[in-house]
């Protein structure tokens, strides 16, 4: 017999089982809430709300950890390579040799897109951002992969997810080289996954292809560190548009289209945008302090605070690892990055930041390093919505697996009572 908590409501009592996760995670289980007491509850933003039980990803906000199936985020991050953590999210265990190889070999066969696909890419102007093309361009791909849509079998998912893992990296690619002027580039099969997707987005048409070793081993961390995280914004949108049965590629674009705004992977470029606003203003970052703390100002620190980490972001702390690295093997010397310098020196110093466990997310340090990789402001989100896709893949499947019901919430109407039709001449 589990715990219960009890509920008490004008003298009634009701009883709801308390369930406990497998890292001692406690939630009342209210599915018989409506039915038994005829309320809902009511929780805007979530923050108390368990949408799912799900074997991907625990992480502990308060203390910091992040692991995928089990397996810690800086272990992963030192040890493995993009391709293998996919492999794990997905399909939940590290895969063998065999299994690894046939993964890839299976991705690659899919590493194409219909040439029809450039027509639609055309039809967006340059300036268009790269999320709104990305997010276009994964939901056209249904078009041209009709039997993608409607999966109820494991081996018909299997299917659906190597190709969308192939075909999304050339989109990605595609959408950036457009906005470059660059002609598009189908990349090479016998490089490794992250290898290919840096030469299909970087290669020059007049240069031969040259590994840049420092690159590639920084985009695959990044993608690793940004590969799942249980249930955020764009996670949910997946779920959610999934649980309708709308097939993987258009629950993947709206999830592309939930990442994209500033609060959630937009930040990566908002941090940018910021450092570069503070350096035009002068680069008085203590102006911008004030701006943050000041409550009749609705400016804020891009890069600094988290819905769940009120402790260090874990993936933050890698990164910054890795950005020191990236800019010192590099030997940039950037002004932007000198006020990011400060200003998180300054940050974790602060009273107001330091009270409310303000500390510099994910975002703060991965925009940095994609600004010394030569990756366009524009494109980060891009390059995080790369590195969630396998997250979200896992996410989605495991949705399916479960036979979960379409997500509906419930709301509390605060509108007008009934009320009789005014007649235009009357109002
Ligand atoms: N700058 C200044 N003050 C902040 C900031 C910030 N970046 N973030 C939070 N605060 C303050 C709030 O004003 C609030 O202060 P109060 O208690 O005096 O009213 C307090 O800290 C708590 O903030 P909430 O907004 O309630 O925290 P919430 O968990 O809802 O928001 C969020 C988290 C959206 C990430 C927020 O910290 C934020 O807007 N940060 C900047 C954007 C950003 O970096 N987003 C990336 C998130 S990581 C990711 O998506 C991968």
């Amino acid at each position: 017999m589990s715990d219960k908590a009890t509920l008490e409501y004008k003298g009634r009592k009701f009883d709801f089982p308390v369930i406990e996760g497998t890292e001692k995670e406690l939630a009342i289980d209210i599915k018989t809430l409506r039915s038994t007491t005829g309320m809902i509850t009511l929780d805007p933003g979530y923050k108390n709300t368990g949408s799912c039980e799900s074997a991907i990803t625990f992480l502990d906000g308060e203390k910091g950890i992040l692991r995928y199936r089990g397996y810690s985020i800086e272990e992963l991050a030192e040890k493995a390579d993009f391709l293998e953590v996919a492999y794990l999210l997905i399909f939940g265990e590290l895969p063998t040799k065999e299994q690894l190889e046939k993964f890839d070999t299976d991705i690659k066969a899919e590493s194409h897109v219909d040439e029809d696909v450039k027509k639609i890419l055309d039809g967006f102007p340059k300036a268009a951002h790269p999320m709104g093309v990305l997010s276009s361009l994964t939901s056209a791909l249904i078009a041209f992969n009709p039997s993608s849509v409607n999966v109820s079998s494991e081996e018909a998912m299997y299917k659906s997810i190597v190709r969308i893992l192939g075909k999304f990296p050339v989109l990605v690619a595609w959408t950036l080289r457009k906005r470059e002027g660059l002609p598009l580039d189908y990349g090479d099969d016998s490089l490794g996954y992250v290898e290919n997707i840096v030469k299909m987005m970087f290669k020059k048409p007049n240069r031969d292809y040259k590994k840049n070793p420092i690159m590639v081993d920084a985009l695959d961390k990044l993608l690793i560190l940004h590969a799942d995280h249980e249930q955020n914004c764009s996670t949910s949108t997946v779920r959610i548009v999934g649980s309708s049965h709308a097939g993987l590629f258009t629950s993947l674009s709206a999830g592309i289209s939930a990442l994209w705004g500033p609060l959630h992977g937009g930040a990566n470029q908002a941090v940018i945008e910021m450092l570069e606003a503070i350096k035009e203003d002068g680069g008085d970052t203590k102006k911008y302090m004030a701006k943050a703390k000041d409550k009749n100002d609705p400016f804020r620190l891009m890069g600094f605070g988290h819905r769940v980490y009120k402790n260090f972001d874990p993936r933050a702390r890698i990164i910054k690892k890795s950005a020191d690295e990236v800019l010192g093997d590099l030997g940039i010397d950037d002004p932007v990055l000198d006020i990011a310098k400060g200003l998180e020196k300054e940050a974790l110093e602060d009273p107001y930041f330091v009270d409310r466990k303000l500390y510099p997310n994910v975002d703060f340090y991965s925009g940095i390093i994609y600004r010394a990789l030569g990756i366009p402001t524009e494109m980060f989100t891009v390059m995080f919505a790369l590195g969630r896709l396998p997250g979200w893949i896992a996410q989605w499947r495991e949705m399916r697996l479960r036979n979960e019901p379409i997500g509906r919430p419930r709301q509390v109407y605060i509108g007008a009572n009934l009320r009789p039709f005014k007649a235009l001449k009357n109002r």
